[in-house]
């Protein structure tokens, strides 16, 4: 049976791979327990004694702040790692999948980005992501044998992994009568759930008993639509009213990024293109409130 060795089994994209890659192969999934990405040489030992024909990595350094004050271990695990994934995996004639983000941009544009746009990261975690698909690119250019996809997303959450910002927001909604939300910056939304069975449709064409060409490459997947963080909060708001959910909050103000400082510069607008991946997909991404409905009622079924 086709062994398929995913990485990141217990983040929010990796709970909801575990999923969608099951009826593909015999998966076999890690977390950080038995694979600690900031050492190298495990990765190469590890993907040499399971021989998957394909490695989905859903593990990265993902916390955007602390990576400006922990910039060696950011781009270990989103750089490095990658790297000796791509390596080891071309040795064996495995195919790669990795993920990177919509942090790979500055945000300067008004129209959705496209994969062949030039790069700008504002801070330490968006450079260790391009990084680590740089990384994987340039094993490509030297084995073109490799066959890999970088799917770059953005502003994920989902009812697992250790937390988001519908999460928050719920919580936070619970306790407060007014939230302050963020307005200035648009993105989409994209439930783990969608990224995981898009991660399943490509995973299905590099497992053809013929290898499809020309599918390697980077692509860009999000939910439909776009939205800002305001936007965001107020339907998470209003979804999980709608299921009788208890909430103190009463009032959701929009406010500027100059408002809620951080460590790190965000993209003011990083909606991503989902264009090229379309051909692979069966069917367009769902729009982002339609999926955030699905993901709200399952935490409420979670809770209750
Ligand atoms: N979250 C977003 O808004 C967002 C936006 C755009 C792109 N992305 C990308 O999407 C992918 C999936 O993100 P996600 O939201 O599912 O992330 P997540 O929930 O934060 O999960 C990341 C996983 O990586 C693991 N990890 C971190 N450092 C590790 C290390 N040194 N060794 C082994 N495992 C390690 C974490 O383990 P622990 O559970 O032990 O910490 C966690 O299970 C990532 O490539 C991310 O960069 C995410």
């Amino acid at each position: 049976m086709t062994r398929i060795l995913l990485i990141g089994q217990d983040g929010q994209v990796g709970q909801e791979l575990q999923k969608t890659l099951a009826p593909l192969g015999e998966v076999m999934s890690v977390g950080r327990s038995q694979l600690d990405l900031s050492a190298p040489e495990q990765i190469q030992r590890l993907i040499q004694q399971v021989t998957p024909r394909l490695i989905v990595n859903a593990a990265a350094y993902t916390a955007v702040d602390k990576a400006e004050s922990e910039p060696a271990l950011a781009h270990a695990v989103n750089a490095v790692a990658p790297e000796q994934m791509a390596k080891s995996a071309q040795a064996l004639g495995a195919a790669l999948i990795h993920i990177s983000t919509d942090y790979v941009f500055d945000g300067s544009q008004s129209s959705p980005y496209l994969e062949t746009d030039p790069t700008h990261p504002l801070g330490v975690y968006g450079e260790s992501k391009l990084a680590g698909e740089t990384a994987v690119q340039q094993v490509h250019a030297a084995y073109p044998d490799l066959q890999y996809a970088i799917l770059r997303t953005a502003w994920v959450y989902g009812a697992g992994g250790k937390g988001n910002f519908a999460k928050t927001m719920l919580r936070v909604g619970a306790e407060r009568p007014e939230l302050r939300v963020v307005s200035d910056q648009i993105g989409t939304p994209t439930s783990a759930s969608e990224i995981a069975r898009a991660i399943a449709a490509l995973a299905e064409q590099f497992l053809q008993p013929t290898r499809p060409e020309n599918l390697s490459g980077l692509y860009h997947f999000t939910n439909s639509g776009a939205a800002s963080w305001y936007d965001f909060a107020v339907a998470i708001i209003e979804e999980a009213r709608a299921l009788d959910w208890p909430l103190a909050v009463q009032q959701i103000t929009p406010i500027t990024t100059a408002e809620y400082p951080t460590p790190t510069r965000r993209p003011a607008y990083s909606v991503l293109s989902n264009q090229k991946i379309q051909t692979i997909l069966q069917a367009p991404p769902p729009q982002w409130r339609q999926s955030l409905r699905q993901v709200i009622r399952e935490l409420y079924s979670q809770k209750s």
